[in-house]
């Protein structure tokens, strides 16, 4: 029997270092459209690039990285195939995440990326040193960036909204209340699961228009645009999906709090984050934590920091329910109930 050598230390850290030109190279396969070029079986790399408008050596090359790593597969031919990999990245894929691939490798994050030393250092994000403002602000004051972020946000969303609410035992009348919830997702996810409940889609005013709430029809949903550091409108279940991930404890306290304050009796709040285990093992939440370090005052939480921001806005957790996507259901009431 024979067994597989140990990597070479130092090439393993040298390939990981490299690692970034995957992310690029997986990006320029979007933008070229390759997947949806294959949806009908395999290629040539001459057909694809005549198609595409691209340099026929250098796709082929493009294609033989990807296929280091299971994206598109080379057949004894040259022709190029689709893979489980592959499909997600076609805009008409069932669970395509074509426009999260593009909005995780946007330039902003790419530029800010280079920054993550100093962010260490400072405890500041990068972000807002190298574009002069707080990531929010940036995205309400450029347009483009900001539709790019919110539509990347409601790809990655739309991936687990299911799962999500499948999770979670919601209740089956009353409002529910979704704070920062971007494009509506999630929220149209619950509303479609309980059609008993109503739901407020709270977010940034530039934000609102983009969202996918449309279908239910306008009884069942309000569309409320304000700031959640001042108040939020009154309801029965608070969301609070990828929102807590992007804030320091204090602002996490001040949004929290005004939850409590504007939440009916009997009222719960639901956090949607990623509950960060103490061990050593590969976690999407770990990988995330450093885009928060690099864009934003927040980060990945564990379960005991999670109860300590509660418990400082006067809310108690009453259970934190794992779900199959990246994030876990942290439930709480008001502390006194
Ligand atoms: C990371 S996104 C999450 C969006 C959505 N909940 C989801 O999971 O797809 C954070 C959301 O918080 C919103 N947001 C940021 N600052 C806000 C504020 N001060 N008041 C209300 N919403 C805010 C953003 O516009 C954005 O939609």
């Amino acid at each position: 029997m024979t067994t597989n050598p140990s990597p070479d230390p130092v090439r393993h850290v040298l390939s990981e270092a490299m690692g970034y030109v995957y992310a690029a190279a997986m990006r320029a396969a979007v933008e070229l459209e390759i997947a949806e070029r294959l949806a009908d079986g395999p290629r040539l790399p001459e057909e694809l690039a005549a198609d595409a408008g691209a340099d026929a050596p250098s796709l082929a090359r493009l294609l033989r990285f990807l296929a280091t790593r299971g994206v598109f597969r080379e057949d004894a031919e040259g022709r190029f195939h689709l893979t489980p990999y592959a499909d997600p990245l076609r805009a008409d894929a069932p669970r395509s995440i074509r426009t999260g691939v593009l909005a995780v490798t946007a330039e902003v994050f790419w530029t800010s990326s280079r920054d993550l030393g100093e962010a260490v250092r400072s405890g500041e994000p990068a972000f807002d040193r190298r574009y002069g403002r707080p990531f929010f602000d940036f995205l309400a004051a450029n347009p483009d960036e900001g539709a790019m972020f919110n539509d990347g946000m409601a790809n990655l969303s739309a991936i687990e909204v299911d799962d999500i609410v499948a999770s979670y035992d919601l209740p089956t009348t009353g409002t529910v209340v979704d704070v920062g919830g971007g494009q509506g997702g999630l929220l149209l996810a619950a509303l479609r699961a309980r059609p008993g409940l109503t739901g407020i889609l709270f977010d940034r005013p530039e934000v609102l228009p983009g969202n996918v709430l449309a279908g239910l029809g306008e009884a069942r949903y309000d569309l409320v645009a304000g700031d959640f550091f001042e108040s939020v409108p009154g309801g029965d279940l608070y969301l609070l999906k990828n929102v807590l991930h992007d804030w320091s404890d204090e602002q996490c306290v001040r949004i929290l709090e005004n939850c409590r304050r504007a939440m009916r009796p009997g009222g719960r709040v639901l956090a949607l984050d990623a509950v960060i285990e103490p061990d050593n093992q590969p976690h999407f939440g770990k990988t995330t934590d450093m885009f928060m370090m690099l864009l934003v005052p927040g980060r990945e939480r564990g379960r005991r920091e999670f109860e300590d921001l509660f418990d400082r806005a006067g809310l108690r957790v009453t259970r934190v329910l794992p779900t199959p996507s990246a994030v876990a259901v942290v439930e709480a009431v008001a502390a006194a109930s």
